[in-house]
C-alpha cells in the first residue's frame, strides 16, 4: 500500500509510537498515532533510525504475494533436483553422461537426447531431475543469486585418488547449503582404487558412512563401465523420499534459469527449472530484465511440449533477452506486468551501475592525486 500510519510504523522500526512522533516533530512535522505518512516522511523517519527504506511496486507486491499463498493441500509431490559436484577430472561429466545414456537414450523412441543443461531420468516410479552444469562456479553462482536449485548434491570422488581442494570446497558449499550429500566413489574399477582409504578421509570432514555409524550414503560406481549406476540411482531416491519433497503445480509458474544463450535461428533460448506451478506456452514471464510470452517449449528429450509442472527442465523461446544463468523467472498474470517487472529490475540495475561508477571514479580521483 501507498501509505502506512504512525502506529504501523512504529512496529515495524521496533520502537515505540512516541519516538516516532518526536522525531517527526524535529523534522518539523506534527502527527498523531492514527496519522498516515507518504513514502517521503517514512524514509526519512526510517533513516533517523538507520532503516533504509525499500519502496515496492505494485508488480513486486504481487510477486511477494504469488510467493506466499499455498497452502498445505496445494502442495504436491515433486522429484529431487540434483547436482553433480566434485575435483577436477573425478569423473562428473563421465557419470552425468552414464546416468544420461543407461537411463534416457535407450528408454527413449528416436534415442537422440538433446542437450539442454539438465535432464530427467526415471528410476523405477520415480524422477530424478539432473543439473547438467556441474562446478562449484555455476552452484555457486545460482547460491549468490540465492537460488537453492538443488535437493541432493552428489559429491564425486575418484577411489585411486582421493579428497582433493575441490572436494573439500564442494563440501563446504554444499553444507552452507543445507543440502544433503550423497557421496559417490567413482573409478572403482581402476586397479588402485581404495575405497575404504576414501571413506576414511571423507570421514574427517564429517561425512561418515552408515556401516560405520555415520549418515552419510557413500555410492560405489563406475561411471566409466556403468557399474553402480542403478545403486546410485536407489539411494538418491531414498534420500529425496526423506525430504518430502513438495511444491503446488495448480499456480503461475516460477524457477530458476539454469542456461541461455543467444541462437542465431531461435532468437534468445533459456534452459529454467519448474521450482512452483505450471508452465504453458503462451505464459507472460519475467526473468531479469528479459520478458516476453512463451512461444515454444522443449523438453530435454527434444519434444516440443505445452505444459510443464514442478522439477522439470525445460528449454523456452519467446523472450526479449536472454536471461541470466542463476535468474529467477516467474509468469505474471499478463504481458504488461511481465514488462513492468523487467522494466523495473532494468531501472533498478541502471541505477547500481551508476552509484558503482561513481564509487569508482571517485577511487579512481583520489588515487591520480
Ligand atoms: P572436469 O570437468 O575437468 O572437472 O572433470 P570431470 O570431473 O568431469 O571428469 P571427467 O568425467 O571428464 O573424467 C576425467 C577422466 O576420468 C576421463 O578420462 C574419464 O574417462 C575418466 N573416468 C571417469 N570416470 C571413470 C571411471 O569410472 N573409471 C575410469 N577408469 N576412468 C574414469
Ligand atoms: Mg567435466
Amino acid at each position: 500500500s501507498d501509505s502506512i500510519t504512525v502506529a504501523e510504523l512504529a512496529e515495524q522500526l521496533q520502537v515505540s509510537s512516541t519516538e516516532i512522533i518526536k522525531k517527526l516533530m524535529s523534522l518539523g512535522i506534527m502527527a498523531t498515532l492514527n496519522q498516515s505518512l507518504d513514502v517521503e516522511t517514512v524514509e526519512l523517519v526510517a533513516l533517523e533510525f538507520d532503516v533504509t527504506v525499500e519502496v515496492k511496486s505494485e508488480e513486486e507486491e504481487k510477486v511477494d504475494e504469488l510467493d506466499f499463498d499455498d497452502k498445505p493441500e496445494d502442495l504436491k509431490p515433486r522429484s529431487p533436483v540434483v547436482t553433480v559436484l566434485g575435483h577436477v577430472d573425478h569423473g562428473k561429466t563421465t557419470l552425468l553422461d552414464s546416468i544420461r545414456n543407461t537411463k534416457v537414450t535407450t528408454g527413449e523412441a528416436g534415442g537422440i537426447t538433446q542437450h539442454i543443461g539438465a535432464y530427467q531420468v526415471r528410476a523405477n516410479e520415480n524422477k530424478i531431475t539432473f543439473i547438467d552444469t556441474p562446478g562449484h562456479a555455476a552452484f555457486t553462482a545460482m547460491r549468490a543469486r540465492g537460488a537453492q536449485v538443488t535437493d541432493i548434491a552428489i559429491l564425486v570422488v575418484a577411489a585411486d585418488d582421493g579428497v582433493m581442494p575441490q572436494t573439500v570446497e564442494a563440501i563446504n558449499h554444499v553444507k552452507a547449503a543445507g543440502v544433503p550429500i550423497i557421496v559417490a566413489v567413482n573409478k572403482i574399477d581402476r586397479p588402485t582404487a581404495n575405497v575404504d582409504k576414501i571413506k576414511q578421509e571423507m570421514a574427517n570432514y564429517n561425512l561418515v558412512p552408515e556401516e560405520w555409524g555415520g549418515d552419510t550414503v557413500f555410492a560405489e560406481v563406475s561411471a566409466l563401465k556403468g557399474e553402480g549406476i542403478d545403486n546410485l540411482l536407489e539411494m538418491i531416491v531414498l534420500v529425496s523420499e526423506m525430504q518430502e519433497l513438495k511444491a503446488n503445480p495448480n499456480a503461475l509458474a516460477s524457477g530458476t534459469v539454469i542456461e541461455s544463450k543467444l541462437d542465431k535461428g531461435r532468437g534468445p533460448v533459456a534452459t529454467v527449472l519448474i521450482r512452483r506451478g505450471t508452465l504453458h506456452v503462451g505464459d507472460s514471464i519475467a526473468s531479469g530484465t528479459a520478458y516476453g510470452k512463451v512461444r515454444a517449449m522443449i523438453n530435454d528429450k527434444g519434444k516440443n511440449i505445452k505444459k510443464a509442472k514442478p522439477s522439470t527442465p525445460v528449454e523456452i523461446l519467446g523472450l526479449s533477452e536472454a536471461p541470466q544463468a542463476g535468474e529467477s523467472f516467474r509468469v505474471m498474470e499478463n504481458d504488461k506486468t511481465a514488462r513492468n517487472l523487467a522494466q523495473q529490475k532494468l531501472n533498478k540495475d541502471k541505477n547500481e551501475l551508476m552509484q558503482n561508477n561513481s564509487a569508482v571514479s571517485l577511487d579512481d580521483l583520489f588515487k591520480s592525486i
